[in-house]
């Protein structure tokens, strides 16, 4: 059992669960080759791959995913696999190889240049080639084929990540008739209307539907899905439970959070101090009455680099004192960069940013802006999270954004203002933080004046309250709504096929008890 020593929630236990196959695109770890030809490894930074990673580590298990570092070949087994992590090791890794042209058609065509701008408000016109989605499909089929080598037995949960991989669960059933799968749809479902873009939208839907449950990170995602499914497929649904040609799958909603429990300890361990010292320092971060502002994404359309580097020229602009004493510190971490949409937006934020510290600083390298383009570890973002006082996350569209979260898990100081977008999925629950449109850019310039001058005992207040919803929804309770809802549609009842169907389609339906959907229903 672990405390969370600074917040008023009830203790956390956490009995040892059914070991776990998790099956994702990315990897948790990367093996590089150094100069000297010695081999390194590296934890993935993402928040995704951070909370999944600290699942695997508590329950231990299986991870499947494409190996995409360059050094990953050397250390894996005869059998592709290598337990993780490296310098304590608690889960295996097992690793898929992939050509260049599979990755270039199946990473970044289908999935990053179709489905990721199908599914998000972000004005990046989705691309489709039949070519890409050819090869979406094979890689979707090499994964299963690698699923069903490694799975010790159909009792054994497999939990699926994400857009790049909705035809896994098809292709597994098909090697594997009684497998038990779970995929959790990381970014936001789209209306009917704008799915309508995407050609192969109908057997998207169909390999989505070979799950046994299927999960949303919000109540208006799973809704949408259902009126997808309900327009383009002859489906059943009672519910949230739809039967498509005689399979059922359950629908649910379960927003996902983080590991607050280890944000939390790191944010409370020793040398942090050390860490702060360091990260000042090489951001020019000195001055006694420094506001520090600070934005944390993956280089991406979606995030609203540019409207938040607008807002923070209007204030600048329109508060002209403010210049020796604000600072914002942007890291960015590149991301899907061999796209053309993903170099326009690094271009462009390259060259918003010169051009706001031309016009309020005194060099452009001196300006108001730091930014910093590459990955940090989680204890120096932890370090930098507590730096700031303010930190502003804009997202365009965002199924969740756990950066916001992450944020909040590391202020065991109760200080510092969240400055937050409405289109994320984390504003549903995290409504202490200041909410922004990122299309208003004067209304967005006002909130950050707010949070900078926010008296602390309002501060406290509305960091408190956040702490207590984060650290009563961290990745472990997301994982067991997610596995105990998948449990629960256990034993898969027989389904009559064709248009009789009764209305209350299965034993299944008895089991809607208190699930994942119900519970996310209520916040949202
Ligand atoms: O948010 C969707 C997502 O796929 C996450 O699962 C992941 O953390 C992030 O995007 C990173 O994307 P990529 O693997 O393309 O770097």
């Amino acid at each position: 059992m672990r405390t969370s020593p600074d917040v008023n929630h009830p203790e956390k236990e956490r009995p040892r669960r059914p070991r776990l196959f998790v099956v994702s695109n990315r990897e948790p770890f990367i093996h590089s080759r150094q100069p000297d030809g010695s081999v390194s490894w590296s934890p993935t930074t993402g928040g995704v791959a951070v909370a999944l990673d600290a699942l695997l580590r508590e329950r231990g298990g299986t991870w499947i995913a494409h190996g995409a570092g360059d050094a990953d070949r050397d250390v894996v087994d005869d059998r592709d696999r290598v337990q993780v992590p490296p310098d304590e090791p608690a889960y295996t890794l097992k690793r898929i190889w992939l050509s260049a042209e599979e990755e270039r058609r199946y990473y970044g065509g289908f999935a990053n240049e179709g489905l990721w701008p199908t599914c998000h408000i972000a004005h990046v016109r989705p691309v489709f080639r039949s070519e890409d989605w050819a090869e979406y499909q094979s890689v979707n089929a090499r994964f299963a084929a690698a699923i069903a080598d490694e799975l010790p037995g159909a009792s054994t949960p497999v939990f699926i990540q994400d857009y790049h991989l909705a035809l896994v669960a098809s292709e597994l059933r098909r090697l594997q008739p009684e497998v038990r799968t779970a995929l959790f749809w990381h970014i936001p479902w789209p209306h009917p209307d704008r799915l309508r873009i995407c050609p192969w939208r109908q057997d998207i839907m169909r390999g989505l539907l070979a799950n046994d449950l299927l999960a949303f990170q919000l109540e208006r995602d799973r809704r949408n899905f259902l009126l997808c499914v309900r327009e383009e497929l002859p489906v059943q649904v009672d519910r949230s439970i739809v039967n498509l040609d005689g399979h059922v799958t359950q629908l649910v909603s379960a927003p996902i959070g983080v590991d607050y429990d280890r944000i939390n300890g790191i944010a409370s361990g020793d040398g942090l101090s050390g860490e702060q010292a360091r990260l000042r320092r090489e951001l020019g971060l000195s001055g006694e009455d420094l506001i520090i502002g600070l934005g944390v994404d993956r280089l991406d359309y979606t995030k609203g680099i540019p409207e938040r580097l607008m807002a923070v020229d209007r204030l600048l602009t329109k508060h002209p004192e403010l210049r020796d004493r604000l600072v914002f510190v942007q890291v960015g971490v590149p991301s899907r960069s061999k796209l053309e949409s993903y170099a326009a937006i690094e271009q462009e934020i390259d060259d918003l940013v010169a051009d706001i510290n031309r016009r309020h600083g005194a060099s452009d390298r001196d300006g108001p802006v730091r930014y910093r383009k590459s990955a940090l570890k989680i204890r120096r973002l932890v370090a930098l999270f507590q730096l700031a006082d303010f930190c502003v996350v804009s997202s365009l569209h965002d199924g969740m954004n756990l950066v916001a979260k992450e944020f909040v898990a590391a202020r065991i100081d109760e200080g510092g203002v969240l400055v937050l977008s409405e289109m994320t999925g984390a504003a549903q629950e995290l409504t202490d933080a200041l909410i922004i449109s990122p299309y208003d850019i004067d209304g967005f310039a006002r909130a950050l004046q707010a949070a900078i001058e926010m008296p602390a005992g309002e501060r406290r207040r509305r960091m408190r309250a956040m702490r207590r919803i984060v650290a009563g929804h961290d990745v472990f309770l997301w994982a067991s709504d997610i596995l105990e809802g998948l449990e629960r549609t256990r034993p898969r009842p027989r389904v009559v096929r064709g248009p009789d169907v009764p209305r209350a389609l299965t034993s299944a339906s008895g089991s809607r008890g208190r699930t994942a959907s119900n519970d996310a229903r209520d916040r949202n």
